[in-house]
């Protein structure tokens, strides 16, 4: 067994605060688990209790195929044992590693809340480590949220870099876009500044949502939907459905996903 690659870090975790992200992965991924021979999901760092890791096993087995295999890797091998008593082989197991991927193949990883403990120049390194023991076609998706899920952010990457970045938002609760600057994965947090593109990903969709202001009496998916509508005429590449858009989320390829630190 390879040595873990990374550190302990907190374990802070709540359960359903990575709802959206788990949505987005069985509609955006679910096709290349429907396809995969193993469809072998790894949901990386899970925390003090794997309660993320079990929702996610449970969701992706009613949306996608009830066959799907989750493996929660912790480095720290305390919360690897405390995890024990949930396991359900063949379709949920727990094991210590880290970033190498304690040799597994993946389709999909799950990385959320971890690289944003670590300090920015730890990010290309791990998303190289992580996508490089991906299965061939398979994907990583990396990002964070806050404590409760209702603002996150993630970042799709495959073994060629970035692909995409989508900004996901509870609307009933939120007040502007802007406020997603405060939950951007790690590589982009830091170029939330003027002339960098993710700020003027986050500008454009904040003005859009100014600017429809007026929707906010048909509700605030109304609202959403005519903002992330505005950005997409504004010429940015929004590659989700419309027909995503009323959740709350919105996701742009490209550079606006991809200032490789
Ligand atoms: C804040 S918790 C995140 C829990 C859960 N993913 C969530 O979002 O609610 C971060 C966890 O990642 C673990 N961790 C940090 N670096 C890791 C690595 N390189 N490999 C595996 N786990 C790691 C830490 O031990 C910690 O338990």
């Amino acid at each position: 067994m390879p040595r873990p690659v990374g550190a302990t870090t907190r374990g802070t975790t709540n359960p359903n605060r990575l709802r959206r992200v788990d949505n987005w992965i069985a509609v955006h991924c679910g096709d290349l688990l429907r396809e995969a021979p193993d469809p072998l999901v790894v949901d990386l760092g899970y925390g003090e209790t794997p309660v993320t890791t079990v929702e996610l096993r449970a969701r992706l087995a009613t949306a996608v195929r009830p066959d799907v295999r989750v493996v929660g890797l912790e480095i720290d091998p305390a919360r690897v044992a405390a995890a024990a008593p949930v396991a359900d082989p063949p379709g949920l197991t727990f094991v210590r590693g880290g970033f190498e991927l304690a040799g597994l193949r993946p389709v999909v990883v799950r990385a959320f809340n971890v690289l944003r403990q670590y300090d920015e120049p730890a990010v290309a390194p791990a998303w190289r480590t992580m996508t490089e023991a991906l299965a061939p076609d398979g994907v990583l998706v990396e990002g964070t949220c806050d404590e409760l899920g209702r603002l996150a952010s993630w970042v799709l990457l495959d073994h060629a870099g970035p692909r995409s970045l989508t900004l996901a938002a509870k609307l009933s609760t939120l007040d502007t876009p802007a406020r997603l600057a405060e939950r951007l994965p790690k590589a982009l947090i830091h170029h939330n500044v003027p002339g960098e593109r993710v700020h003027a990903f986050i500008d454009a969709l904040s003005g859009g949502w100014r600017d429809a202001a007026p929707y906010a009496t048909f509700g605030p998916r109304q609202r959403w939907l005519r903002a992330v509508a505005a950005v997409r005429e504004a010429g940015w590449p929004v590659l989700d459905r419309p027909a995503r858009w009323p959740v709350g989320e919105g996701t742009v390829g490209g550079a606006a996903g991809a200032p490789a630190p």
